[in-house]
């Protein structure tokens, strides 16, 4: 079965990453990878660290030629803003309220920056170029992951059309949304937010298309494939919600308004609308899967908030560091290959298989609607 672990602090050497499970037989695209490394890297609302870093990716262990072995493949991104043992870390004892500064000096008894290292969102690089490998085996099963913006702070994006085609539209808008009218007003969003010395959040949706009926199931709770997507997606730092289909929206609506109908056209079985997100029982049913997920404003801001020193024990205004303003378009990016991950281990659990080749057979045997 495919797994992901990775390795790595924000100023730390570099971030490594292993993927188990991984069938022989496929090539993953690297310029892919570093692509999607890139488009993490510059996405709106970040702080000048993206300028600092090139993201210089490469994989050390599990191909030949190219090609997967059935071995574990790793790969290593380097830090360039690479500061070793750095001392400042160990001076400074006020934990920023909202990051992980408290808790993690807390529990593991360290200065509230070093704990930070690990927390922070540098290592989401890793999940990224795992995701994107990973997504190269998807795309050989015409599985396709998308991740893009809905909203930031008040302004909601409608994006039209194919959502299959939609990451071509996000690729080339910084704010990353699939809906090129609200692209401007997202910008001037951020960048006002940034001046005003605050922070913002927003919504990301992430749709993934082409994936049978049957993956993932009902028997058992590890099993279910919405639980395992909707942990995926909320282990991203600062994501604080995450809702499949219409979500939230169910509370307030009657069974009869949200129901998707099982319908017969042409003797295929299709469904009359996707309120469900394509996933009924923990299992996925041939829709398109469709996952909100709400993304908190970082919690480093210009503006004082109150916090404690914990050493000395006396109230105290964080020190400011360099921050982004806003993580939500660099979690669109996040968002798809994360799932990506996840729905990959659901597939490969599923079908089992050594080869690309026997994954392929198996997969091409479920049920399309
Ligand atoms: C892409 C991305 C960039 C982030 N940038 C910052 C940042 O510059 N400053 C900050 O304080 N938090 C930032 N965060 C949020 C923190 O990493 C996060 O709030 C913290 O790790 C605590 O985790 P939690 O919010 O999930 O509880 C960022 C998150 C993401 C996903």
């Amino acid at each position: 079965m495919i797994k992901f672990i990775s390795a790595g602090e924000s100023h730390g050497k570099c971030l490594t990453g292993i993927i188990s499970g991984l069938p022989s037989g496929f090539k993953p695209d690297l310029g892919f990878v570093e692509n999607e490394l890139k488009l993490r890297r510059t996405s709106l609302g970040r702080s000048q660290r993206q300028n600092i870093e090139k993201d210089t990716f490469s994989i050390t262990a599990g191909l030949s030629k190219g090609i997967t072995t059935g071995a574990p493949l790793a790969f290593c991104i380097e830090n360039k803003d690479f500061r070793p043992d750095d001392d400042l870390l160990y001076k400074d004892f006020v934990p920023r309220p909202g990051h992980a500064d408290f808790t993690g000096a807390i529990k593991y008894d360290l200065p509230p920056m070093v704990a930070a290292e690990r927390a922070s969102a540098r290592p989401t690089a890793a999940y990224v170029a795992a995701g994107a490998i990973i997504r190269c085996l998807l795309s050989e099963l015409k599985v396709i992951c998308v991740g893009h913006v809905v909203q930031i702070g008040g302004i909601e994006c409608f994006p039209h059309g194919d959502p299959s085609l939609y990451n071509s539209v996000v690729d080339v808008c910084a704010a990353r949304c699939a809906d090129m009218s609200a692209a401007p007003l997202l910008e001037a969003e951020i960048e006002r937010v940034g001046e005003s010395g605050d922070s913002i959040g927003g919504k990301v949706e992430v749709d993934i298309l082409g994936l049978p009926v049957g993956m993932g199931s009902y028997v058992l709770p590890s099993q279910r494939a919405d639980a395992l997507l909707a942990a995926a997606l909320m282990s991203v730092p600062s994501v604080k919600a995450v809702e499949i289909g219409l979500g939230a929206g169910y509370a307030d609506k009657l069974g009869s308004q949200v129901i998707d109908p099982i319908l017969l056209r042409d003797g295929k079985i299709v469904r009359a609308s996707n309120n469900c997100g394509g996933l009924e029982g923990g299992i996925t049913n041939g829709n398109t899967i469709s996952a909100t997920v709400t993304v908190k404003p970082v919690p480093t801001i210009k503006l004082p908030v109150d916090s404690v020193d914990i050493r000395k024990k006396e109230a105290a205004v964080p020190v400011y560091k360099r921050s982004d303003v806003c993580a939500v378009p660099t979690v669109a990016v996040i968002a798809r290959n994360v799932a990506a991950i996840a729905i990959a281990e659901i597939i490969s659990e599923e079908t089992g298989g050594s080869t690309l080749s026997q994954i392929k057979e198996r997969f091409e045997k479920y049920e399309r609607s």
